[in-house]
């Protein structure tokens, strides 16, 4: 996306190589688990797209749509599946989103969602910002649409700055429903990091770990911003696809956030590698899906 790229550039070094699978034990991924990545790497593609153009996105009921400032979001009801789906789009930011716009900075400030409460959460005050100007419809209309179905399940996925967006509104929305069965499909094709290590664990322990689906492209720069230096960490489980072509064969699980520092974890996307932050293409592609795209093949009975 053209909004990282500024930020990207801070850590330009030369040349990118395939890595080798990491230390650690990395977890093969059915093709259930896989087709469920594309699933709802489709719907991040959707966010993208406003009303008029997306009707009926991949055939299923858009029931609300959130825009405030430079947070747009989507919630699409599956009858089928049961389920609703709560998609973030990749924003571009506002200009004077104030002191920390929104992802061209990398100050941290201490993580303010209602009823989540623990010692040094500290998030990226921009991602939270973002959440927050659409927090309060979202929690609204869950209330109104989990009441008329109670047992639906709830997915919450976005794509770069959208999957960030989407880890902080699955911890708010965890905590006011708790009953509710949520996942995270965070697509870290360019999620970047969103917190320090206190938020990664909050993070686990109220989504808990195996509703975490945290996507990564091989070495898309993104997903290493902001760096390990600062404060940053992941959260798991990552699903790491290593090289193309996009099949479940060439992806997989692992367990481990980022515990410790950039040459002892055992993250599988994360392994220390020289990364070339001009590789766009692994930003904009994940599972064999076009992110950021302003198709609109997802949109069922739109355009
Ligand atoms: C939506 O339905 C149409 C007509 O049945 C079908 O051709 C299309 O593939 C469906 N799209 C998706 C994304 O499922
Ligand atoms: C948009 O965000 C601002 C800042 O957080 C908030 O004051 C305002 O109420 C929001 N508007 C809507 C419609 O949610
Ligand atoms: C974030 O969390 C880690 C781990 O608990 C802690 O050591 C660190 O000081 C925290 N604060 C910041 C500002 O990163
Ligand atoms: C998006 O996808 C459409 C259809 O597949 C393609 O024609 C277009 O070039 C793509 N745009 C970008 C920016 O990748």
């Amino acid at each position: 996306m053209k909004s990282f790229i500024p930020l990207t550039l801070l850590f330009l070094v030369a040349g990118s190589f395939a890595k080798p699978l990491p230390a650690g034990k990395p977890k093969p991924v059915s093709s259930k688990v896989f087709s469920e990545l594309q699933l709802y790497a489709k719907y991040s593609v959707v966010a993208y797209r406003d009303q008029q153009e997306c009707i009926k996105p991949l055939n299923n009921t858009a029931v609300a749509r959130y825009d405030n400032k430079s947070t747009q979001a989507i919630l699409v009801r599956d009858d089928k599946r049961k389920e609703f789906v709560l998609a973030f789009r990749g924003t571009e930011p506002t200009k004077g989103d104030g002191d920390c716009s929104i992802d061209a900075q990398i100050c941290k400030t201490p993580l303010a969602i209602p009823g989540v409460t623990g010692s040094d959460l500290q998030v990226h005050t921009g991602f939270q910002k973002a959440w927050k100007y659409v927090s309060p419809d979202v929690i609204l209309s869950l209330k109104k649409e989990l009441k008329s179905k109670p047992t639906f399940s709830l997915v919450v996925t976005g794509h770069s700055l959208g999957g960030a967006i989407a880890a902080l509104a699955s911890l708010e929305i965890k905590t006011a429903f708790p009953k509710l069965n949520l996942r995270l499909f965070s697509y870290a094709i360019g999620a970047p990091r969103v917190g320090n290590l206190s938020f990664a664990k909050k993070l686990q322990s109220i989504v808990g770990i195996s509703n975490i689906f945290r996507g990564v492209n091989q070495q898309d720069p993104v997903s290493f911003m902001p760096p390990l230096l600062l404060g940053y960490r992941h959260f798991p489980n990552e699903y790491w696809q290593f090289k193309e072509p996009a099949s479940y064969q060439n992806v997989v699980m692992c367990q481990y956030g980022e515990d410790k520092d950039e040459t002892t974890d055992k993250d599988c996307n994360n392994t220390p590698v020289i990364v070339n932050p001009l590789n766009v293409k692994q930003h904009s592609m994940l599972f064999g899906i076009k992110t950021g795209n302003s198709s609109t093949q997802y949109c069922g009975g739109g355009k």
